[in-house]
């Protein structure tokens, strides 16, 4: 977690919901800074330091009315400090202080239309002509509201959508205003800290970036030395910037070679990094190691575990020869967390263990860096930005650690990665040529398990099926298929159908972000 190096933070209390994050990043790009805690580590606090100006209750899986489900002592925090609470905290205020949550079996999921009922500094500007869309994701509701607690907004299921207590500053909100999908959440965010908590805007990147450059000061000691995991991919470029600059002489850049890059990644990463690191960027070649221990693997947890493994195992190896290294830096990002594992302890949902994350072996023999693990793709972009990488580097779209193992759905082999790497290059190509690359989040090409029946000149074939995936999002947590012109996609098609040997056929995802997750594995 980020230590406090402003005089004023908003503490989220967190829940285990799939969007918490979602709450911090709305904080932090109104430029206040804010700290994310587990909900059973606030109930072991005594007491907050003067800083703390703001108090958010986050969303959560359970039902407040089971007798297991999370809970707080809401009397334990400061008069003088304002809350919000959003959908399980909404509950929670409410029951808390007298009102009564109604049991229900039925969710209440996706957009519902908000009707304003009275005025509140906390949706100033929030409603148009007294109505707004917003996103809802729950099963119980208040039933009873609380005394001295006033209701500002109804939905047609939710009749108290919207509750406040005006005299103690407590809000709170059945729908989740930290989600896209809320129209002008926003505002009910900027109208709680500077309306309500009376905060200062003062979180800015030059502040993010030094912030983490002295804590990374403050815990590599003199002749200690940072091995950082340098894929090329966005994260791990900044993070490598970023070590640079705070810890020039104690950094060792180590590139792994898997055999399951992109094509041409490899010359292409030297060719950057060998510039600019000189001699503390290194290649490791570990292709066969990768391709061995992969061989018949089909569950794609197996392959992302045996992956993680491997890493640390050469990562491990290469410390035996280099006595000094006691930190393994990674440009771990916060949804690389959250569908690896509780990030905060709390009782969110397991969806996909991230290499670099759930790979990870119970005995560490290093320390980790991941001054990247509370944020998104597109706040490390802009950190990236200000600190001057390469703009190739920074507008490149994400690679999975994992790389093209991930991408052959069943057993992977040499041929196989090789046929993958011809089609997601032209994917690729044509996207740049056609100039709709930057239109597109993430773009990447996709190996089936699955052979088909075609003809090409006078003769059958019987080749896989590569299926193309190509999406755009904000932050990876949710996306949407891209929507191709037809032209665009039936040429694409046709180039990697009559170039590529082994496909016969191409086919187009069109499954959003959920019910599907960007990558097939
Ligand atoms: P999913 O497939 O979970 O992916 O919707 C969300 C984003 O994360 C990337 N991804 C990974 N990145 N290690 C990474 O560094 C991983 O194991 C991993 N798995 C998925 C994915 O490419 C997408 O951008």
């Amino acid at each position: 977690m980020l230590m406090s190096q402003s005089d004023q933070k908003v503490i989220i209390i967190d829940f285990g919901s799939q969007v918490t994050q979602l709450i911090a990043r709305q904080i932090r790009e109104l430029g206040v800074y804010c700290e994310l805690i587990n909900y059973k580590f606030f109930n072991k606090l005594n007491k907050f330091d003067k800083s703390v100006k703001g108090i958010i209750l986050s969303g959560g899986p359970k039902s407040t009315l089971n007798k297991s489900a999370p809970k707080i002592n809401i009397s334990k925090i400061n008069q003088n400090i304002p809350i919000l609470g959003i959908c399980y905290g909404h509950q929670l205020i409410s029951n808390f202080f007298g009102g009564k949550t109604k049991f229900s079996k039925k969710k209440e999921f996706g957009n519902a239309t908000l009707f304003e009922k009275k005025k509140s500094l906390l949706t100033n500007g929030f409603f148009k002509n007294k109505i707004n869309t917003v996103w809802m994701s729950h099963s119980d509701s208040v039933d009873i509201i609380p005394r001295k607690f006033k209701v500002i907004a109804s939905s047609s299921n939710s009749k108290f959508a919207i509750l406040e207590h005006k005299e103690r500053k407590i809000y709170s909100t059945q729908f989740h205003p930290e989600v896209f999908h809320t129209n002008n959440g926003k505002k009910i965010f900027f109208n709680f800290l500077f309306k309500i908590c009376n905060v200062r805007k003062n979180w800015t990147d030059n502040k993010k970036i030094s912030n983490i450059i002295n804590k990374i000061k403050f815990s590599v000691k003199n002749n200690e030395k940072v091995l950082c995991a340098l894929s090329g991919g966005v994260d791990s470029s900044v993070l490598a910037h970023l070590l640079f600059k705070a810890i020039k002489r104690n950094l060792i850049c180590v590139y792994v070679d898997t055999g399951l890059m992109r094509m041409g990644e490899t010359e292409e990463i030297n060719r950057i990094f060998k510039n600019k690191f000189k001699k503390s960027f290194y290649i490791i070649n570990a292709k066969n190691i990768f391709l061995k221990k992969l061989k018949n693997i089909s569950d794609p947890e197996k392959k992302r575990k045996i992956i993680g493994n491997i890493f640390i195992k050469i990562f491990e190896n290469f410390t035996k020869k280099n006595k000094n290294i006691k930190f393994l830096a990674q440009g771990t990002l916060y949804p690389d967390l959250i569908e690896s594992k509780s990030f905060s302890g709390s009782p969110t949902s397991i969806i996909k263990s991230h290499h670099n994350v759930g790979g990870l072996p119970k005995k560490m023999k290093l320390k980790l860096i991941e001054p990247f693990n509370e944020m998104f793709k597109d706040e490390v972009r802009k950190i990236g930005k200000s600190l001057n990488v390469d703009q190739y580097l920074l507008n490149r779209h994400p690679f999975p650690g994992p790389g093209l193992a991930i991408r052959i759905p069943g057993s992977i082999d040499k041929k196989k990665i090789n046929i993958l790497q011809n089609a997601d290059k032209i994917f690729i190509d044509e996207l740049k040529a056609r100039n709709i690359y930057k239109n597109i989040w993430q773009a990447f090409a996709v190996l089936l398990p699955v052979k088909t029946v075609g003809v090409m000149g006078d003769s059958r074939t019987y080749d896989y099926v590569c299926a193309l995936r190509a999406v755009t999002s904000i932050d990876g947590m949710t996306a949407d298929y891209y929507n191709f012109k037809h032209k665009d996609i039936s040429e694409i098609s046709n180039r990697i159908i009559n170039e590529v040997n082994g496909i016969n056929r191409v086919v187009y995802d069109i499954t959003s972000k959920p019910p599907g997750t960007i990558e097939w594995e």
